[in-house]
């Protein structure tokens, strides 16, 4: 049995071994924080993807979604701040050639203090690092790292350089020649600038009313330096990000209602509350005057799954400084104040961003159980991922019990039934009982099996995952059945 410790290491084994996750370019050795999702890893995060979007854009009616192209200008970088500020503290060993974030380096040190027992040390240190991050002390950092004896894990030596910023962006040509001037474009950090440059275009063409958001799910790209835990922190990776554009002076109250909304739907996904927590940001990113973090407690520890941000007018104004285009709304709302129109501004902006990929570790962390069925008479256990249905990459195995009298012909027939409605499996292959496993394995929802009784009566054996409870129902029922979990 994998214990906490080492669940991630099972979930990670689970996930190459039953199609969810590969390493990107495998036969080649894999490429650092790149990966894969395979037959059932691409239907879950579609899954959730679609969760989302969904929640987003039909549940809220004044949000309505885009998808911009990954290539920007590049003055939209320049202008959001990326090209200057995007970039994190590091710090190579002079022996290894290795380079660390500062802060990942600092915190492992926390996290072994902590394992040791030894809090009140682990919080002091994280208090100075989370100072020292703030104030941007860079000598100061260095020094902390010199101060508690921290090596190098490929040298280990403390043989360290300056502390000093990396841009996290990737960049590329953009076009065949180069005599066209300066080609280098980057692909997009984050999908947000999408929403930011688009902004009067959806507002117009949409017809919207401050406040409004728009709503997005896409790639993005960061030359993490530490790139390690999977699919936790990847170079490239996927966000679903929305920013609700609101009048300016009343984010605060914005910033509380977001928060509240996020949790409502992590909640919503049949979590329990005490698996989440909110982390405030102790320094804030260039943009934001307020943030928080989303974390969930991962089989790793506590870690960030979605990011709210109040971003004021950054975006907006240095677009509209760097474009010279105007990004201001007309409101024509009266302001009790003045009884006049609040006129035009550049909205504020409250963003919620949460990782695709993340979400997909944490429906994973969550639904990964391993159990022992051993009877005093048979040692048995299973693998069970419990997703909740609406999530699940297969909603529905068609069994037949054998490979003869019919019974393929009747278990196509409830195919027919379903597969138009959500995602079914079919086979007929190997005893009931390790077809049972395996559906089990990568967390499909109910099985149905069908056998000599079917044809008959029309009835059949549908078994439900979570308590491997059998019951005999109409084989009519079936479809509505499993439409009904998925609400
Ligand atoms: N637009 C704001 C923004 O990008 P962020 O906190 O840098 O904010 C938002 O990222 C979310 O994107 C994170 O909460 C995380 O879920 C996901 N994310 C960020 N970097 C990631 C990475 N390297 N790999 C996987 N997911 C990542």
């Amino acid at each position: 049995m994998a214990t906490d410790s080492n669940k991630f290491q099972a979930i990670i084994a689970h996930c190459k071994e039953y199609g969810f996750i590969f390493p990107s370019s495998e036969i080649y050795d894999g490429l650092g924080a790149v990966y894969d999702y395979g037959q059932w890893g691409a239907e879950l995060k579609k899954n959730i993807k679609d969760h989302w979007w969904h929640s987003m854009t039909r549940m809220y009616e004044n949000i309505v979604g885009i998808d911009a192209a990954i290539f920007m200008h590049p003055t939209t970088w320049k202008a959001s701040g990326h090209v200057d500020n995007f970039s994190d503290p590091m710090i190579d060993n002079k022996d290894s050639k290795k380079r660390y974030r500062v802060d990942h380096l600092i915190e492992a040190k926390i996290e072994a203090l902590s394992n040791e027992g030894k809090q009140l040390e682990a919080d002091l240190l994280q208090g100075k690092m989370d100072h020292l991050i703030a104030e941007g002390d860079f000598a100061g950092l260095k020094e902390l790292i010199e101060d508690e004896k921290i090596v190098c894990s490929v040298s280990g030596t403390a043989n360290w350089t300056d502390v000093r910023q990396f841009n996290l962006m990737f960049s590329t040509e953009f076009g065949a020649t180069s005599d066209e001037g300066d080609n280098t474009i980057y692909l997009r950090p984050e999908t947000a600038q999408g929403i930011f440059v688009n902004f009067l275009n959806v507002q117009k063409t949409g017809r919207m009313k401050i406040p409004f958001g728009i709503a997005q799910i896409g790639k993005a790209f960061r030359n993490e330096i530490v790139a390690r835990q999977f699919i936790f922190r990847m170079r490239e990776f996927e966000q679903m990000e929305m920013q609700f554009f609101i009048r300016p002076g009343t984010q605060k109250e914005w910033y509380e209602y977001w928060k509240g909304e996020r949790m409502k739907w992590h909640l919503d996904l049949g979590i329990s509350p005490d698996k989440y927590r909110f982390h405030d940001h102790v320094k804030l990113a260039h943009y934001a005057d307020a943030a928080c973090d989303i974390e969930y407690n991962f089989p790793i520890g506590f870690k960030e799954v979605e990011g709210i941000h109040s971003r004021t007018d950054f975006d907006l104004r240095n677009h509209q400084e760097y474009s010279k285009k105007k990004m201001q709304y007309f409101d024509n709302d009266v302001d009790p104040a003045t009884g006049k129109p609040y006129g035009n501004y550049i909205p504020y902006v409250i963003e919620t961003s949460i990782g695709v990929d993340r979400t997909v570790m944490l429906v994973l962390s969550e639904a990964y159980e391993e159990q022992d069925l051993s009877t005093p008479e048979r040692k048995d256990d299973r693998v069970v991922l419990k997703f909740p249905p609406k999530l699940a990459p297969i909603k529905l195995a068609v069994l037949p019990l054998v490979k003869k009298d019919g019974l393929p012909e009747v278990a196509q027939q409830l195919m027919s039934d379903c597969k138009g409605a959500f995602k079914c499996f079919y086979e007929e292959k190997d005893t009931i009982g390790k077809r049972y496993r395996r559906m089990d394995a990568i967390g499909t929802p109910f099985c149905v099996t069908i056998d000599h009784q079917s044809k008959e009566d029309g009835t059949v054996t549908i078994r439900f995952r979570d308590t491997m409870q059998q019951e005999r129902v109409p084989m009519s029922e079936v479809k509505h059945l499993v439409l009904r979990s998925m609400i």
